[in-house]
């Protein structure tokens, strides 16, 4: 256990690399984009970087320019695709950083393009077309007047279609990711009707790569699965249904904290903001220093609980900013700086993003990502 810090993240890099292998197998000798963004869901981009770069895979997939100039700057050498928008003003960034950038808005093909022919340099980009999901993408009837603009600069190298499912993860019923998928092929024909021919069709997200070869194509991009989390219970339970292999993720990050106070309550006492616990019995306290605002969700308050000494501590009272409290009546022997596992594994104890997001009535994806970047993360 580490000694330095107060409240920190552990990366487990082999359960990483464990990921990744399965992840490789699912994949075949498709190209994979390692999808990055929200600081890593949260692990920490930095520490992503570190490890990806270690694992040689090809593309990292980040949201913003942000995330893409910080890879940069973290080492990341490989390429980078970026899913989401960069202002018009800041495209200049996709040609000093070697950016792969999504595009759906003409303005941004014709800014791209005039870059391009300005700095007589190669620009690759993807094309994400809309297939139902309606967030990102090009409707299917622009399609002809996109691909005549594209046509227009010489330099523009449209490589990668792209398109993103809305319900693959969500339910044991996949005829709308079928819909979508048939949508994309419809609409990957046009544009080659057209007379584009892009290298690398795209659409996998964690779900599609466990459970749909033909969602794969040439190109995935994986985020919730290399960090060894499942997308939903529905995915993990459609790819036991179809005779997948129980364990083949595991989750890479544990969050643990220190025991900041010890202290006898009595029978009868309120705990906490709002008054919300009272105690039914003297009660033996522990005060850890973490709150809402490192990411641990107000809605587990009396709720969750903590692993000390490999045994459940439940939390007691509010969740304040930067602080909680848990009942260590029946944990002998807890010390001050006694350290504390929020999340991962004490003993035979223990306790998941997907435990956290069931009872904070959300996903995990919201549960890792929200973890404060300012932690420190220490991989292991
Ligand atoms: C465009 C895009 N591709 C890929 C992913 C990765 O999805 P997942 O984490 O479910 O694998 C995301 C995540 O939301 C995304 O927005």
């Amino acid at each position: 256990m580490n000694n330095q810090y107060l409240t920190w993240l552990e990366i487990d890099s082999k359960a990483f690399s464990q990921n990744l292998k399965t992840i490789r197998k699912l994949a075949g000798n498709r190209l994979i984009a390692a999808a990055v963004k929200a600081n890593g869901y949260g692990h920490g981009l930095k520490e992503m970087v570190r490890l990806l770069n270690k694992e040689k895979i090809a593309y990292i997939a980040v949201h913003s320019l942000d995330e893409a100039s910080q890879s940069r700057a973290y080492g990341w050498g490989g390429k980078i695709l970026v899913v989401g928008y960069i202002q018009l003003e800041n495209l200049e960034s996709v040609l000093e950083l070697n950016l792969e950038p999504t595009v759906y808005n003409f303005e941004t093909i014709k800014r791209l393009g005039e870059l391009a022919e300005k700095y007589n340099h190669k620009i690759n980009f993807h094309l994400k077309i809309e297939t139902g999901t309606n967030r990102q993408g090009v409707e299917s009837e622009k399609i002809p007047k996109f691909v005549g603009e594209i046509k227009k600069y010489r330099f523009l190298n449209l490589k990668g279609v792209s398109t993103h499912f809305a319900n693959i993860e969500d339910t044991t019923d996949h005829s709308y990711a079928n819909y979508q998928l048939e949508e994309f092929n419809r609409i990957f024909s046009q544009i080659k009707k057209h007379g584009l021919k892009p290298e690398l069709r795209h659409t996998a997200c964690s779900a599609a790569l466990l459970l749909f070869e033909d969602t794969k194509f040439e190109f995935v991009r994986p985020g919730i699965a290399i960090y060894g989390l499942w997308p939903s219970k529905e995915t993990y339970l459609s790819y036991r249904m179809a005779g997948g292999r129980n364990s083949i993720l595991r989750p890479i990050l544990s969050w643990k904290t220190r025991v900041i106070q010890i202290k006898n309550v009595p029978h009868n006492a309120f705990i906490g903001y709002g008054c919300t616990y009272r105690t039914t019995s003297k009660t033996k306290l522990a005060v850890l220093p973490v709150g809402y605002c490192d990411g641990y969700d107000r809605s587990l308050s009396n709720l969750s609980y903590v692993l000390i000494k490999g045994k459940r501590a439940p939390l007691r009272g509010r969740i304040c900013m930067n602080l909680m409290m848990v009942d260590i009546t029946d944990i002998p022997g807890v010390k001050l700086e006694e350290p504390v596992v929020l999340m991962g594994i004490d003993g035979k104890e223990k306790i998941s993003a997907d435990q956290m997001a069931s009872w904070a009535q959300t996903v995990n994806y919201e549960i890792l990502s929200r973890i404060n970047g300012g932690i420190p993360r220490i991989i292991i």
